[in-house]
């Protein structure tokens, strides 16, 4: 075959989607190199314990032995030839991609350094977009960086976001529901369960974080609304944006367990903003939204009949409202997580990274 480029890859964090995007890469190579004319030649994995690397590419035996210790729960650092210390020196090179799979916020600095040596920068890590503007800005304005799935997972929301904005058309506000979570929790409190069980159950099934606070605060939903916001081209900082957290103030300090604990202290007030949504025809949704000067992340009442009233489970929703989408919204929906969807979602920004021509 002619014309084939190997684009080096380098993968930062190897939890759910890294472990996904590895298996992902190895099952459909052929076919990546067969459509797109590309390679992708693994060059480092790490994650926090440490880095197994190859200037050369990674063999397929090591990337197959590497995924199955860290499936297994063990570290990078147990797999046979890895390095402990995380300096990229040697595979940092232009034409590289380097892809942030963790969920660190440690990782801005790699990713500046990745940018100013020449290297792509693929992001599933929200926490770098969401920081101070004059540090995340480069992430937005950087021709060489993709971060499709840090807003409804591998549904193209960033994408189509770029697409309107490349074609001249200006962006009023979006809105959206944008936490699968936080989507189960409004439906079951919809359906009669109480707060505290609704919180439980999703924490029991995996739903939530070990603290489900880190879900129930709003914070991630704040992120996603920030980086559409400026991916639309409104420069807001975080405090921009204001967030309703699913529980008071007065239970922020407690530890997981007492917080657990505590839960049914809410159970009347969500029971009662239930009903009063219900008497007029609507329920509650975990809605964000945002506009030029700012943003609202919080329970908003939406008609039953609407199509956010009408979302389940992992559903997400974003809403584009723009110059030419004035009446009716462009909408984008489907389901908003899960480590293949969003892996995936990671392939096609490397794959369309290592084609614009830069690699
Ligand atoms: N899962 C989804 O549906 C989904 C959807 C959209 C976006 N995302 C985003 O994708 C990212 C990964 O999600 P996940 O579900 O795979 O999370 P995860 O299972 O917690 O994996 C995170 C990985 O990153 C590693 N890590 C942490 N700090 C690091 C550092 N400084 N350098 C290198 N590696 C580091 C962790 O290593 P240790 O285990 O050693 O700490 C772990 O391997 C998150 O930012 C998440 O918000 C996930």
């Amino acid at each position: 075959m002619h014309n084939i480029r190997e684009v080096p890859l380098i993968m930062l964090g190897l939890g759910n989607v890294g472990r996904a995007l590895l298996r992902q890469i190895l099952a459909a190579r052929e076919t990546v190199t067969e459509r797109r004319r590309v390679r992708l030649v693994p060059v480092a994995l790490a994650d926090v314990s440490g880095l197994l690397c190859d200037p050369a590419g990674l063999s397929d035996e090591t990337l197959e032995r590497a995924l199955a210790v860290v499936s297994a729960g063990q570290l990078v650092a147990a797999v046979p030839g890895a390095q402990p210390a995380l300096t990229l020196d040697a595979v940092l090179r232009p034409g590289t991609i380097l892809a942030d799979l963790t969920a660190s916020p440690a990782t801005l600095p790699t990713l500046h350094a990745a940018l100013a040596c020449g290297a792509g920068v693929v992001l599933a890590n929200k926490l770098p977009l969401g920081r101070r503007w004059e540090e995340a800005r480069v992430l937005f304005e950087h021709p060489n960086v993709r971060y499709e799935v840090t807003v409804g997972a591998g549904l193209p929301v960033i994408a189509t976001l770029r697409y309107l904005l490349d074609t001249g058309d200006r962006v009023a506000r979006i809105e959206g529901c944008l936490s699968g979570t936080l989507g189960y929790l409004c439906a079951q409190l919809e359906a009669g369960v109480p707060y505290s069980e609704a919180v439980s159950q999703a924490r029991a099934l995996g739903y939530t974080e070990p603290d489900p606070r880190e879900d129930l605060g709003g914070k991630d939903v704040g992120r996603k609304a920030l980086i559409l916001a400026r991916t639309a081209g409104w420069p807001l900082e975080p405090d921009a944006i204001t967030i309703e957290a699913l529980y008071s103030e007065s239970l922020a300090t407690a530890s997981t367990e007492e917080f657990m604990k505590a839960l049914g202290v809410h159970d009347a007030d969500y029971r009662e903003r239930v009903g009063a949504a219900r008497t007029h025809g609507c329920t509650l949704r975990y809605v964000a939204e945002v506009c030029p000067t700012g943003g609202t992340v919080g329970l908003r009442e939406v008609p039953q009949s609407s199509a956010l009233g009408a979302l389940r489970g992992p559903g997400n929703y974003v809403a584009l409202y723009t110059e030419r989408y004035a009446e009716i919204p462009l909408v984008i929906a489907g389901p908003g997580a899960g480590p293949e969807v969003t892996a995936a979602g990671v392939l096609g920004d490397i794959l369309a990274l290592a084609s614009s021509g830069y690699a």
